[in-house]
């Protein structure tokens, strides 16, 4: 049963997601809900290069996943009129894959590469130079024979998505003329989206029953789509198709959601660090091994979330639960405040 709750809790893409997908997936910048600082600076971005008939500047987005980053590299290509080439940046295995890539642009084209932080080095050079000077070094040959070719590229906008903005280089980082961090969404906004994805699916809500689905959503439109469709599934065997506020709370409590949005491993989390260590600090090793999930799935998943409510704090030495942690487990802090505490 923990299986299958996780299962649909985890935010990764489901197959079932991509089915559901292009018809949930905003299409323009009208329709992209929140994020309104960023909105705002690239229609300006996108009318300037419009005006002067250039492409815009490459463009990097970073932030947890599920926020929309692949949301908006399909709608800038959209909105400016152009092809949009996808790929991402474990594919590209080697150099070639990435030149062959480049070569086929076409004037204006948007390329997409995804987890961008994960080309290989050598793939990640050829980048710098098409980039910066639209310009691409092809070695020919190989030893001191060899012999180096340029080949210029038409212009065109890379947009890159990454979830780890701290592992990407800082020469590829610096030519990303445009950088937009993607942040969570407020509950408001969350509602909006909810409600969005509810008319679009043929889903009557209630608004109390978008309200709670959005509480619990992790300000994450990818987690709040799911749980939608989730209390829908709840709402057609036992309330006759219609979400109304009890409906989603019955349904979210069945799921194991708590009321902050924390699910079974959100609290598999906070449990170990307040009752097993003490509060911390403990490193993201040892907790991976002590929950049983990949290293990665908790670093860029689960802790930013965690983070950003308050419940934990990373330093140096590990990880660190907060006071907030301890009270939600429901145990007292011990006398001796943590240092994150004491400094707070
Ligand atoms: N601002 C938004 N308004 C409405 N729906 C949104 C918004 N942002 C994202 N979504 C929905 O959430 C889903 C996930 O978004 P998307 O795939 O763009 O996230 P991502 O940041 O690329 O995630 P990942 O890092 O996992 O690749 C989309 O299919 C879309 O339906
Ligand atoms: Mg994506």
């Amino acid at each position: 049963m923990k299986k299958e709750e996780k299962k649909f809790l985890t935010p990764e893409i489901t197959p079932e997601d991509r089915e559901l997908d292009p018809r949930l997936r905003p299409q323009t910048l009208k329709d992209f809900i929140g994020q309104e600082n960023l909105k705002t600076q690239l229609r300006i971005y996108m009318e300037a290069a419009r005006k002067r008939e250039e492409s815009v500047d490459h463009i990097l987005f970073f932030g947890p996943p599920g926020l929309g980053k692949t949301t908006l590299a399909y709608i800038i290509a959209k909105e400016m009129g152009v092809n949009i080439v996808s790929t991402s940046g474990p594919i590209l295995e080697k150099p070639v894959d990435l030149s062959a890539i480049l070569t086929r642009l076409q004037k204006g084209d948007v390329l997409f590469i995804d987890e961008i932080h994960r080309l290989n080095p050598q793939t990640e050079e050829i980048l710098y130079g098409a980039m910066e000077d639209f310009q691409l070094d092809i070695l020919l040959g190989k030893g001191p024979s060899a012999k180096s070719l340029k080949v210029s590229l038409p212009s065109y906008t890379l947009i890159g998505a990454s979830t780890r903005i701290g592992l990407l280089t800082s020469p590829l980082r610096a030519r990303f003329g445009i950088n937009f961090r993607i942040n969570y969404y407020s509950i408001k906004e969350m509602e909006s989206i909810i409600i969005r994805s509810a008319a679009l699916l043929d889903i009557p809500i209630k608004e109390e029953g978008a309200k709670e689905i959005a509480k619990r959503s992790r300000g994450t439109p990818r987690v709040g789509n799911r749980l939608l469709k989730r209390v829908r599934d709840f709402a057609q065997v036992r309330a006759e198709g219609k979400i109304t506020g009890k409906v989603a709370r019955d349904a979210l409590d069945l799921l194991g959601v708590d009321e902050h949005g924390l699910d079974e491993l959100d609290k598999m989390i906070l449990g170990l660090l307040v009752k097993e260590f003490g509060g911390g600090p403990v490193g993201l090793k040892t907790l991976a091994v002590a929950i049983g999930e990949e290293e990665d799935t908790i670093e860029e998943v689960y802790e930013p979330y965690l983070v950003q409510q308050g419940y934990i704090k990373r330093t140096s030495r590990g990880r660190v639960a907060t006071s907030k942690a301890f009270e939600y487990i429901g145990i007292e802090m011990e006398e001796q405040p943590t240092l994150w505490d004491k400094r707070r």
